[in-house]
């Protein structure tokens, strides 16, 4: 099948969270189906001093831009990746979505408007590259309106439409609807009108042939108003082309590989993980002690995380026998509130603030807990990530928390709470440290975590058997 893959950001191109972790593995996971992939990206400063050998092989007239598309390879793999070269939108400091005081830039819609328009563009071949996708596939708000722009026409691709994250919806004003060129009638609350808000989201939600979230739980959850983000009725609507599909990890992701680490281990060798908590306590300049629980929080730091959750926790949490280490960067008062608690619990909290994926990995091998208190989380990759380097994970039983981690029964690989409180999570903690102190149970449950398969293989399977869904007539 040819597929064309739309994202706003591909690891290790540009990543801010799981978005790109997906767009970098899951093209590499379809074409080594057989699959001709195709992946579009903007070109973003950042993508621009790692992609290999940009080539232009077109000029597309987008809005009022001249956008060179450049073609590159993702680095590591054979997937073509195509960029939209326009310096104007995407020649810029800052992540994908911010400047570099993590305010959105102010200019967003056009942006992602553009993204949108080269998908379109690039799946009827106006461009005339002699290459004709038999899929669009679309990721997140900011490639919503793709389906939309599409919709109508006899000679489209077959659109799925992922949502990775429903909380993000990219809603701007009407005056930049009128900006767009879509039909004046899509300005209705069945397509892309949303409380008086142009919504790119519903682009792909109400357009696409098919739509699927990245777990089986939070396709469920996102049809309730508890998580529906004020569009569960509209989900509830086309339930019938909504299902979930769990992410896969990406094989860089391996504690037997990871050239991160102070010593690489496997399940067979797994008293060698031991080196990487005695590293991770010298690097952070916390006490080498083995038999201390190492507790580990990586992530975005946003309301979604469950910050407000951990925070209220940590006072409490903090008088228990561990070691905590959180890494993330984020919204400032979380940043500024974890930094005055860092400041008085020298002794075993660290919070490294920043961007940091070495450490990231260094994390994940050398912590023996990791902590995921999520408000709600689509699939979630560190829960994944965790799983495969023996780190139990302690989750809210939300979304893909809840699909892949157990607490209870034969596979029970980590540790779970249900009640979003301060008090469940720390009795749910408490359980985690009754394991630890039995080492027998303890490497039990390691061993079941490791086992678990997180690759792509089945998943890619699944985006399959959805795309030829589509293409055998459910549109
Ligand atoms: P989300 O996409 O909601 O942020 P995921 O769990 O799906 O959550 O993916 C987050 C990804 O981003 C993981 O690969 C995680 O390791 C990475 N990540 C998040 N924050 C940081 C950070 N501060 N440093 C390094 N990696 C991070
Ligand atoms: C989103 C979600 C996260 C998911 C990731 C990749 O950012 O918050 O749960 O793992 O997308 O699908």
């Amino acid at each position: 099948m040819r597929i064309l893959f739309a994202s706003s950001e591909a690891y290790p191109l540009v990543k801010t969270g799981g978005l790109a972790d997906v767009s970098g593995s899951l093209p590499r996971a379809l074409q080594h189906r057989g699959h001709d992939v195709r992946l579009l990206l903007p070109a973003y400063r950042q993508v621009l001093a790692k992609a290999p050998t940009p080539r232009p092989i077109a000029t597309l007239k987008l809005g009022r831009h001249e956008v060179a598309l450049l073609e590159s390879r993702l680095p590591g793999s054979k997937v073509k990746t195509w960029l939209l070269h326009c310096p104007a939108l995407y020649d810029r400091p800052g992540d994908p979505y911010h400047d570099q005081h993590h305010q959105p830039w102010p200019d967003n819609g056009e942006r992602f408007l553009t993204l949108c328009q080269a998908a379109a563009l690039l799946a009827t071949d106006e461009a005339g590259l002699a290459w004709r996708p038999e899929i669009l596939h679309c990721n997140d708000w900011q490639t919503g309106l793709a389906p939309a722009m599409l919709a109508g026409r006899q000679d489209r691709p077959g659109c799925l439409f992922t949502i990775h994250n429903l909380a993000y919806q990219g809603l701007f004003g009407f005056e930049h609807f009128l900006q767009t060129g879509l039909p004046p009638e899509y300005w209705s609350y069945e397509a892309l009108e949303f409380h008086g808000w142009f919504s790119y989201i519903k682009g792909g939600i109400v357009f696409a042939d098919l739509v699927n979230t990245v777990s089986p739980t939070y396709a469920a959850e996102i049809q309730t108003p508890e998580f529906g983000c004020g569009l569960d009725g509209l989900l509830r609507h086309r339930r019938q082309a909504l299902c979930g599909i769990l992410n896969g990890i990406d094989d860089h992701w391996n504690p037997g590989t990871d050239p991160h680490l102070a010593r690489r281990y496997n399940s067979r060798d797994l008293d060698a993980k031991a080196q990487n908590k005695a590293a991770l306590q010298q690097e952070l300049g916390l006490a080498q002690a083995p038999d201390l629980p190492l507790l580990g929080f990586i992530g975005r730091l946003a309301e979604q995380k469950g910050l407000d959750l951990l925070l209220a926790a940590l006072p409490a949490l903090l008088t228990r026998p561990l070691q905590l280490v959180m890494l993330g960067s984020g919204e400032p008062h979380y940043q500024q509130a974890l930094k005055a608690i860092a400041r008085e619990h020298p002794q075993h909290f660290r919070f490294e603030q920043g961007y940091d994926e070495a450490l990231a990995h260094r994390i994940e091998a050398g912590a023996d807990l990791f902590l995921m208190p999520s408000l709600f989380e689509p699939c979630g990759l560190n829960q994944l990530y965790s799983l495969r380097y023996g780190t139990l994970p302690l989750v809210h039983r939300v979304g893909g928390l809840a699909d892949t981690v157990f607490e209870e029964g034969p596979e029970a690989n980590g540790f779970c709470f249900t009640e979003a409180t301060p008090q469940a999570l720390l009795a749910a903690l408490d359980r985690a440290l009754g394991r630890y102190r039995q080492a027998g149970h303890w490497r039990a449950l390691q061993l079941k975590a490791m086992a678990r398969d997180s690759s792509w293989r089945q998943s890619a399977k699944h985006y399959e058997a959805l795309y030829q869904a589509i293409l055998a007539g459910c549109r």
